[in-house]
């Protein structure tokens, strides 16, 4: 049984789940997790031909190509939402790009790109979902930020670009906490620890190993692990979880 086969079985059913990265192993697996239990879902990512594969695994589901830096990608794709669905209950946003970055080498243009995806696509991609929720008076957000977000980059993935968008990742979930709070939409953070997906693709099987290893449940995580963590923070039962940003990372960030 996975993690997420708890739930009730019609825990959302009748509401729409956006899944951004839904092309993605960790985005499919939510999508499918949110599907399960009685959601519609919209599958929302740049690439369009793996798009069409997670498509036909779940022919219910809505495909949507968007990148998510791209304002009016991000205001097409919801459009789309509005017309075939007409509400937009939860959202997980599970888009990102990683780079290995040598500090000393990489330019602007470099910086820039990794945090136009990361940081300013989940801008744009939290307020088109807000908008709409706000006008419902209820919804939820669930943004994937990353361990690496709180320690930094430069370990034995020498990603300064990515941490420090993931790090702004977790700083847009308390502003948006604040800001709107009391207004019916809950939004939380998730920050997984190093997992086998494709995201890894450029990493040696050895270098994976010595992440296994040094991880205190000595294994990676699963995209399942994500997509259960997705589903309890969008779900009834963290009624009461709101600004916060939940560790799912085998006990990386132990301390
Ligand atoms: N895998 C890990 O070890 C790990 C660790 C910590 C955090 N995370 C986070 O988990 C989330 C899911 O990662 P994953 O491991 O499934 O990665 P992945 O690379 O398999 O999936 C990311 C998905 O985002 C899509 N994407 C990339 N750029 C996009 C854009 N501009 N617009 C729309 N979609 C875009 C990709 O096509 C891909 O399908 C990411 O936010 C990632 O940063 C992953």
């Amino acid at each position: 049984m996975k993690p997420w086969q708890s739930f009730r079985p019609d825990e959302f059913a009748g509401r729409v789940a956006l899944v951004t990265g839904g092309a993605s192993r960790m985005g499919r697996e939510t999508a499918r997790a949110f599907a399960a239990h009685g959601a519609d879902v919209v599958l929302a990512d740049v690439d369009a031909a793996a798009l069409d594969r997670a498509a036909a695994e779940m022919p219910k589901a809505l495909p949507v190509v968007l990148d998510v830096s791209e304002p009016d990608s991000v205001a097409a794709a919801f459009e789309r939402i509005d017309a075939a669905y007409g509400r937009l209950d939860h959202l997980a946003h599970c888009a990102a790009v990683i780079a290995a970055t040598r500090f000393l080498e990489a330019d602007a243009a470099h910086w820039r790109r990794l945090l136009d995806v990361n940081l300013v696509g989940t801008f744009l991609v939290t307020q088109q979902a807000l908008r709409r929720m706000l006008d419902a008076g209820t919804g939820t957000i669930v943004l994937v930020a990353s361990d690496a977000g709180f320690r930094g980059g430069g370990g034995l993935i020498a990603d300064a670009p990515y941490a420090a968008g993931k790090a702004g990742v977790l700083s847009i979930v308390k502003s948006v906490a604040r800001e709107f709070a009391g207004r019916g939409v809950r939004i939380n953070g998730l920050a997984p620890g190093p997992s086998d997906t494709p995201l890894h693709t450029g990493i040696s099987a050895e270098l994976k190993e010595r992440i296994a290893a040094g991880l205190p449940m000595r294994r990676m995580g699963d995209p399942g692990d994500m997509a259960g963590a997705i589903l309890f923070l969008s779900s009834a039962a963290a009624s009461f979880v709101y600004g916060a940003t939940l560790d799912v990372d085998g006990g990386a960030m132990l301390r």
